[in-house]
């Protein structure tokens, strides 16, 4: 890695080394090699030279494979401070950055998938106590507002006074509601400039505000208290096609059982009152963390795991897997995850076991279903959604 220091430089590049000397031609040279998986970064990617301004305000020069997200949060986080806290850094390439820059960084991912890329930067949790020693937070702008509030709140409510919190995103990701999330735990919030289709937040001055997170809910139709973390799918309330599912599963125990992608735990929590013994999976770890708290909330035992689908679980150990499948990834919509869980649902049920799911009704699942799990079963259908129940294949 380069960290020569440069006497004027600008994120696009014409940069002039403190030697005299040009900028290096980025395509030259990815100190990051392997570590970058350029096929896991979404939208387009270069090798960019990077401008960083460190605690003492010299300038690096950086070179990594930058998407403009992560290029536009490191151009606006000047100075970093001695200790930067970067949130769902999706391939580590901030992460990096920062440390690059000299400053401590400590490094969270909400999506279980995407910690491998932060190293030991890596923090399991966002407790009080990493935000409190920070001086900067930045991160990537979530899909949604419930997320971003929470985060903003966590981080108003435990940093110190000059604690500064940066998001970056793509606009078409982006809401009037998260500059709101950001007014409501700091005084001073404003947009940066739109550069590379992509714009910066700035918040500071945190208000200390009383936690609203999670939020806690009752489903008077299953009579089922739910608790929800921000970003979580339908927050506290019943998706249509989970109403669906449930109103079509049987009332008798199943045994053993998993939910796979439990989201705020609706699904997870139905089956352990009905008697199963259950395994709730999530890949998100703000879906674990509520799944878990709805199943205490309704005194039910729900065991809990971050993870990618299915991967963890040992061949013919459920006899039924139930699931509403993810739809999203990120923002993008993608079908790869859900065909993922359904290759390996054929896997881990016992041969004769259940696969029940659903799903909206245009979608290709029933000939996967058939193909990878076994023989399927349209149960229910109404206006927009498909139940299903496949019988795994013997051997
Ligand atoms: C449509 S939501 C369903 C949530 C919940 N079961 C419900 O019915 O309200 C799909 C869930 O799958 C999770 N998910 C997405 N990709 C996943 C993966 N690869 N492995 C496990 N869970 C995943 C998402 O975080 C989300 O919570």
């Amino acid at each position: 890695m380069r960290t020569d220091t440069v006497r004027t430089c600008n994120v696009r590049g014409g940069c002039h080394l403190a030697n005299g000397t040009e900028s290096v031609p980025p395509e030259r040279t990815n100190p990051n090699g392997g570590r970058f998986s350029a096929a896991r970064l979404s939208g387009p990617h270069r090798i960019c030279p990077l401008a960083l301004l460190d605690g003492a305000n010299s300038v690096r020069w950086h070179y990594g494979l930058m998407d403009p997200v992560a290029e536009m949060l490191l151009s606006e986080a000047a100075p970093l401070g001695s200790h930067v806290l970067v949130v769902d850094d999706v391939d580590g390439a901030v992460t990096r950055a920062v440390a690059a820059a000299g400053s401590a960084v400590s490094a969270y991912c909400d999506d279980a998938r995407e910690r491998a890329a932060l190293g030991a930067a890596a923090v399991p949790e966002l407790r009080p106590e990493v935000i409190a020693v920070v001086d900067q937070v930045l991160v990537r702008l979530p899909k949604s507002a419930g997320a971003l509030d929470e985060l903003s709140e966590l981080v108003a409510g435990h940093g110190g006074v000059d604690v500064r919190l940066v998001g970056a995103g793509r606009v078409k990701h982006m809401s009037r509601a998260m500059n709101a999330s950001l007014a409501r735990s700091f005084t001073d919030v404003r947009a940066s400039l739109g550069r590379s289709k992509c714009r910066a937040l700035h918040a500071s001055g945190p208000r200390h505000p009383q936690p609203t997170w999670p939020r806690r809910g009752y489903i008077e139709a299953l009579d089922l208290h739910v608790v929800a973390h921000g970003g979580v799918f339908a927050g506290t309330r019943l998706d249509a096609g989970t109403r669906l599912l449930l109103a079509n599963l049987p009332v008798a125990p199943g045994g053993v059982a998993i939910d796979v992608g439990s989201g705020s735990g609706i699904i997870a929590t139905w089956l352990a009152r009905r008697g199963d013994r259950v395994t709730a999976i999530d890949v998100s770890a703000a879906a674990v963390r509520s799944t878990a708290a709805t199943a205490a909330a309704n005194g039910v035992l729900v065991s809990t795991h971050l993870a990618d689908g299915l991967t963890d679980i040992a061949p013919a150990s459920a006899d039924v897997i139930v699931t509403n499948p993810p739809f999203h990834d990120g923002a993008a919509k993608q079908t790869g995850p859900t065909a993922g869980i359904f290759a390996a649902a054929g896997r881990v049920l016992r041969p004769g076991g259940q696969l029940w799911t659903v799903f909206n009704s245009h979608l290709p699942y029933l000939s996967w279903l058939r193909r990878d799990v076994g023989p399927t079963r349209v149960v229910a259908q109404d206006r927009s959604y498909t139940v299903t129940r496949s019988t795994a294949r013997s051997g």
